[in-house]
C-alpha cells in the first residue's frame, strides 16, 4: 500500500513537473522566432563592404541600401522641377557651389531617419522632428510648407529613387509606401 502510493507521488510530481514547463517552452519558441523587420528585408545587419569608403570600410547592407535610395532619391528631386525649386533651393544653391555639406547631412540624416522606421537596431536619428523639419519657420532649409499635392511628388520621386536601386514593387507598394504615409500628417503643414 506504502509502495503504491509512493510511486504515485512520483507520477504526480512527474506530471506536474512536464506541465510546468510547458508554458516556459512554449514562451521559447516564441522568442527565437522574432518576424523579420523592413530593414532585414533590404538587407539587415549583415556587415558588407562600403563602396563610398575609400578605406573599405564595412556598412551593414541595410543601412547600405537605404542610403543608396536615399542619395537616388535627392538627385530625383534636384531634376523634378516641381519640387526642387520650391523647397530645396538652399540646398541645391550649396551644391550648385560644390559646396556638398548640407547634401552629406541630409543623406546622413535622411538614411538615419529610414534605419530607424525600417527596424535597425545600430542606429539613432538625431535630425529635427519631423514636424519642426517641414515647418520654414523652424528650419530655414524648407522652402515652403508643403501640400498634400507636394507630398505625392515627394513620394513619387522616393519611388523612383528606391526602384533605381532595385528595390522590388512588392516592397514598396506593401511596406514602404504604408510607412512613408503615416507620416504626411506631420510633413503636410499646408
Ligand atoms: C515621409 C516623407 C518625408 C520624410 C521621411 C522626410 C524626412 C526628412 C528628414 C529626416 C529631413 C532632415 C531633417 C534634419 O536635417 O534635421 C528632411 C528635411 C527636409 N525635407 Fe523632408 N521628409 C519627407 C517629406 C518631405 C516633403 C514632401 C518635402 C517637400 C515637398 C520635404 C522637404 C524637405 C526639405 C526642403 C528639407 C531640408 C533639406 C535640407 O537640409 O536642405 N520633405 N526631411
Amino acid at each position: 500500500m506504502k509502495k503504491t502510493n509512493f510511486k504515485s507521488l512520483l507520477a504526480i510530481v512527474a506530471l506536474v513537473g512536464i506541465i510546468g514547463t510547458m508554458p516556459f517552452l512554449t514562451s521559447c519558441k516564441k522568442s527565437t522566432s522574432v518576424a523579420p523587420t523592413l530593414y532585414d528585408s533590404v538587407g539587415g545587419s549583415v556587415m558588407v563592404k562600403d563602396p563610398k569608403s575609400s578605406s573599405g570600410a564595412m556598412i551593414e547592407a541595410g543601412r547600405l541600401a537605404l542610403r543608396s535610395v536615399v542619395d537616388s532619391t535627392i538627385f530625383v528631386i534636384a531634376a523634378d522641377g516641381s519640387l526642387n525649386n520650391k523647397f530645396f533651393s538652399v540646398l541645391l544653391g550649396e551644391v550648385g557651389k560644390g559646396n556638398l555639406s548640407g547634401f552629406t547631412e541630409l543623406s546622413m540624416n535622411l538614411t538615419d531617419f529610414f534605419c530607424v522606421a525600417t527596424g535597425a537596431k545600430s542606429f539613432k536619428y538625431t535630425g529635427m522632428d519631423m514636424v519642426s523639419a517641414h515647418d520654414p519657420a523652424k528650419n530655414s532649409r524648407m522652402g515652403t510648407k508643403a501640400t498634400s499635392a507636394d507630398f505625392d511628388l515627394f513620394v513619387g520621386d522616393l519611388v523612383k529613387g528606391a526602384q533605381q536601386n532595385g528595390v522590388s514593387n512588392d516592397l514598396i507598394a506593401n511596406h514602404i509606401g504604408p510607412l512613408v504615409y503615416t507620416l504626411k500628417s506631420q510633413v503636410v503643414q499646408k
